[in-house]
């Protein structure tokens, strides 16, 4: 009569032995720290792919900034790069085309600025602006040796006849504003780094 009371599984010693080991953690236990610490890991690895594609990929970073080596660029030279998959100009004007630039009277102009608002102090002779026309976005004339100047002897935009003059200032045409200046800065006397 007095076994009648004795739970079933403590009764069978082969269960009893399988459910507690001699730590005294059940196995079930065992089992829920097993689960429980696997969904840990598993969230780690979940997260890992998702904070990598948060991150900016290598490419990314590659276009953010582009270093220009300005030091062969003799006066009158422009040279053309690639900027964020976009054409840049950099181009080393003559004392003639800066003299010329700074004759305009600033309040003149479509888009008014002056040279010196275009470029660095120090560096006026270096206009860096990007190589696409801001009507409708066509690469200008006038970077490359023997291309058309335009009538202001900057560029030229045979798309719509677009002129900008030499700090690429738009002097005649459809374009609405002066050829971009994208954001640069000296990283020593002869290198730029743009973006
Ligand atoms: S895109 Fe250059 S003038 Fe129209």
């Amino acid at each position: 009569m007095a076994n009648s009371t004795v739970p079933a599984d403590s009764a069978d010693p082969a269960l009893h032995g399988a459910e507690t080991g001699d730590d005294g953690v059940r196995r079930r236990d065992f089992i829920n720290i097993a689960a429980v610490s696997a969904l840990g890991v598993g969230g780690v690895f979940v997260l890992l792919p998702l904070i990598s594609q948060m991150a900016p990929s290598a490419d990314v970073l590659a276009e953010s900034s582009t270093d220009v080596d300005v030091s062969l660029i003799e006066p009158g030279q422009s040279i053309k790069e690639i900027f964020r998959k976009q054409p840049l100009f950099v181009r080393r004007l003559t004392p003639a085309e800066i003299a010329e630039a700074n004759a305009v009277p600033t309040g003149s102009l479509r888009d008014a600025q002056s040279l010196a608002d275009r470029t660095k102090e120090g560096h006026g002779d270096l206009l860096v602006t990007m190589g696409v026309c801001t009507h409708l976005g066509c690469v200008p004339l006038g970077a490359a040796e023997g291309e058309n100047k335009g009538e202001y002897g900057g560029y030229f935009c045979p798309c719509h006849g677009s002129h900008y003059d030499t700090a690429g200032r738009i002097r005649k045409g459809p374009a609405p504003t002066n050829l971009v200046v994208p954001d640069y800065e000296f990283t020593s006397d002869t290198v730029i780094r743009v973006g």
